[in-house]
């Protein structure tokens, strides 16, 4: 079919910066610290580099292949690839959860990104100067977020931050793929790193900020996240966390990856091109991300302190012990203004993309422009986005990130493993991967991506469905009756966009029969 005005990536450095943008965001330097710290320090970077080479380096070959496949035919999203690879009546519905996800995810995600703006502005003109104690700033995240009285009487300030977040999303995708995402990600991407590596240069150099506490220093803060704690490995559950960590980083099981790589020519390098933008995003988690909260915390508030920090959610770090850091050293106003820069560049480059497959389904398949496409999933996302910032004392937020975030991605993750090396089969995968290849792709990812992938990813899923699913599916240890009808709010919701994407499959599919006269020429 391949209608042709489709869009294409602009550059080659355009399009690594991209999806380079879109895997590095908040999961980089907020929930990996968090997750190392929690499961075992430096132990956790084993299982987490198993999971990277024998899913995560995979599946992301597999999801470029898949996007780039179904671009050539005009169409960016899974409902499409799905039922490509796999001419079954109920592909496309598995190809739903490749926009209902990202969809379901980027209506939270875009409230926690304009906390990150909404803290860089108040670093910067010293709001929360003064506070010097973690529990006096989780108050003040707590007043702004319109959880309790404080700084802030009312919710005026964290809404007001979230209708500009939105709104510099929905002016970013308004203005298309390379106008908008490649021009944003050309920006923000340096400056991106810059930042990084200016506060990585100022953590090093902390030394032992107290001398009552000598145990208190970087070092120590390095030695915890890098030595390994080999007893941790026999607990599953952190195999779990480091397989969940690589799902969520590398942005792979919720059909963001595909949508960008459809932009791509027909024969374009893959091989070389996931490959760079992984590295980079690992390079940013791992190097980046793990250099600056963690030891920094260590220095400040030592190793226990971090732990129980980390214990107490993936934001306590980023927004009540970084603040506090920054009221003690010199030029902290600054230091913290471009460390919730970072994270706001790192959030809006990996918000767009989140967002950009329901836009593209809505464009591929429900055949609107682009300005309605993007028009809609913006009213999509001020509507919910309201209900994530209503109910957020009461569990909303958490209860569709297990499902979306969590849950849903690693899920999805098995169906594209199944569908791709299965289905669809090994050989003509292969083929997907290595056409354009730039570089040889070693023939043991070829066995790696038939059998290891999914088999690893269906016994971590029933692992996982058994030790924590059936808690979070029955509530367990929720007991305030607002919460129970918050979270059953949020499964509601969940369920409706969810449904509502399934319909309009069903209904673009049936005309595109009809169209096509039972639209099989250009299939395979
Ligand atoms: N990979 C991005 C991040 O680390 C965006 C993302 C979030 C992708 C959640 C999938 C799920 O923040």
């Amino acid at each position: 079919m391949g209608n042709g005005q489709r869009e294409y990536w602009q550059s080659r450095i355009g399009l690594i910066l991209a999806v380079a943008g879109n895997a590095i965001g908040l999961g980089n330097f907020l929930r990996f610290p968090v997750q190392a710290a929690k499961n075992g320090g430096g132990a956790f970077m084993i299982p987490y580099f198993v999971a990277l080479l024998l899913l995560g380096i995979p599946l992301m070959w597999a999801e470029w292949a898949m996007g780039r496949y179904s671009g050539q035919h005009g169409h960016g999203t899974l409902p499409d690839t799905f039922h490509r690879m796999w001419k079954h009546p109920a592909a496309k519905y598995f190809g739903v959860l490749g926009v209902f996800l990202p969809l379901a995810i980027v209506i939270y995600y875009t409230y926690i990104e304009s906390w990150t703006l909404a803290y860089s502005w108040f670093a910067a003109t010293g709001k929360y100067a003064g506070i010097t104690t973690r529990e006096g700033m989780g108050g003040f995240l707590k007043s702004f977020q319109g959880l309790e009285q404080g700084v802030f009487t009312s919710i005026a300030a964290a809404y007001a931050f979230f209708v500009i977040t939105l709104g510099l999303n929905v002016w970013v995708l308004y203005r298309g793929i390379t106008g908008g995402i490649e021009k944003l990600a050309k920006i923000a991407m340096p400056l991106l790193f810059v930042f990084a590596i200016v506060l990585v240069v100022r953590v090093l150099t902390l030394g032992t900020p107290d001398p009552a506490y000598p145990d208190r220093n970087v070092v120590n803060g390095l030695g915890f996240i890098w030595n390994p704690d080999f007893s941790k490995l026999g607990d599953v559950g952190v195999w779990l966390a480091a397989a969940g960590q690589i799902f969520f980083t590398l942005s792979l099981g919720a059909g963001m990856i595909p949508t960008y790589a459809s932009y791509m020519k027909k024969d374009q390098d893959i091989a070389v091109n996931a490959l760079a933008t992984s590295t980079t995003n690992e390079f940013a988690e791992v190097i980046l991300g793990g250099t600056i909260a963690i030891p920094v915390a260590c220095a400040f508030f030592g190793v226990a302190g971090t732990i129980a920090i980390a214990q107490g959610g993936a934001f306590d770090l980023g927004f009540q012990s970084m603040p506090v850091i920054f009221g003690k050293i010199p030029l902290g106003a600054f230091f913290g203004s471009i460390w919730f820069l970072l994270l706001f560049f790192a959030g809006i480059t990996s918000s767009v993309a989140l967002a950009s497959p329901a836009v593209a389904f809505l464009e591929d398949e429900m055949k609107l422009s682009k300005k309605a496409a993007v028009s809609v999933v913006g009213a999509v996302l001020f509507v919910c986005g309201n209900m994530v910032i209503f109910f957020l004392g009461f569990g909303f937020l958490d209860e569709m990130d297990f499902w979306v975030g969590t849950f849903g991605i690693a899920f999805l993750g098995l169906v594209e493993a199944i569908i791709f090396a299965w289905i669809f089969g090994m050989i003509k995968g292969w083929e997907e991967i290595t056409r354009g290849a730039e570089m040889k792709v070693p023939r043991v990812f070829y066995f790696i991506l038939k059998y290891v992938t999914p088999l690893y990813l269906f016994v971590l899923l029933v692992t996982w469905a058994v030790k924590e699913g059936v808690g979070v599916l029955i509530m367990k240890g929720v007991e305030k009756p607002a919460e129970i009808y918050a979270r059953w709010g949020a499964r509601g919701l969940m369920v409706l966009l969810l449904v509502s994407i399934c319909v309009m499959t069903w209904w673009a599919f049936k005309k595109r029969a009809s169209d096509e006269g039972r639209g099989t020429k250009d299939d395979g």
